[in-house]
């Protein structure tokens, strides 16, 4: 038997919704010879308001799913879930019922890497509610380096307003709203972390919003280096992955607007399809 009918696995993305494609886009250019799942729970966006026990459900939901479909890995491209989900699905539920595959999440990965962008030492964070509550930014930083000030805050309705196509006025309000209400709480901030990933949707519009000099910083290229740095030391997992290049599109949302946001977003015509709902 040739090694690549052996090799089947896949990587699974998993978001909310949409923006997880700013992650996945950046995997794509980094290890385009892959097999990608990408599964938006646009039924149950935002998770960004939803209590943790919520987030918890909603995203092992979308995790199993994608096991089921045969992701050997997957990906937690949401900043939410990975505060809120990833470290109980990690400890309680792998080992017991999928010892063989992996879940990663987006945070640690950030974490590690934006240290180098700062002078001053202060970083600022847009995240969702859920995110800002968990102070998972600034409890992490603290362990990798305690000389750096995070200050993480809500980006209020954003995340919502992309999903929603919400009128340009609109959305660029809420940019300079939320931007000028986590900068003025710190003057020494020189850098912007995109703790969201559907502000990576909007990174442009939040550039032209923050005084000149400030370094916006989405992760999708942090956590694709990260991946391809992962799979290179993990071979147990590398090993299981198809070397052919798909990548195939769900969603749990019936709305048909669901369809023309993702291929928006993804700059591209895609199938989707819609699965049942998760839970
Ligand atoms: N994209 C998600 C994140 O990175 C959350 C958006 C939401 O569902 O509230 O946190």
């Amino acid at each position: 038997m040739k090694a690549e009918t052996r090799r089947k696995g896949k990587i699974g993305i998993f978001d909310s919704g949409l923006g997880g494609l700013t992650i996945l886009k950046e995997i794509m250019k980094v290890m385009p010879n892959r097999r990608y799942l990408y599964l938006g729970d646009n039924l149950h966006v935002p998770y960004g308001d939803k209590s943790r026990d919520e987030i918890y459900k909603l995203t092992l939901a979308g995790v199993e799913w994608l096991f089921r479909e045969g992701a050997e890995i997957v990906i937690l491209a949401c900043n939410t879930a990975s505060a809120n989900a990833l470290r109980k699905i990690q400890q309680e539920i792998l080992p017991l019922r999928y010892p063989e595959k992996r879940v990663l999440g987006i945070i640690i990965p950030t974490i590690e890497e934006i240290e180098i962008f700062t002078k001053s030492g202060h970083i600022g964070v847009l995240a969702t509610e859920a995110t800002v509550a968990s102070k998972i930014f600034e409890i992490e930083m603290k362990k990798k380096n305690p000389h750096i000030q995070i200050l993480s805050r809500t980006g209020g309705n954003l995340a919502s307003y992309i999903e929603n196509n919400e009128e340009e006025t609109k959305l660029i309000e809420e940019i300079r709203c939320v931007t000028s209400n986590l900068l003025s709480k710190n003057p020494l901030i020189d850098t912007l972390v995109l703790g969201c990933t559907h502000y990576a949707l909007i990174e442009e519009r939040i550039k032209s919003s923050v005084p000149i000099g400030m370094n916006v910083i989405g992760q999708g290229n942090i956590v694709a280096q990260k991946l391809a740095n992962y799979l290179e030391r993990h071979k147990e997992i590398e090993k299981k992955l198809s070397e052919q290049s798909s990548v195939h599109f769900f969603t749990t949302s019936a709305d048909i607007h669901t369809q023309k946001m993702m291929v928006k977003f993804y700059g591209m015509h895609i199938q989707l399809k819609i699965i049942e709902t998760l839970v």
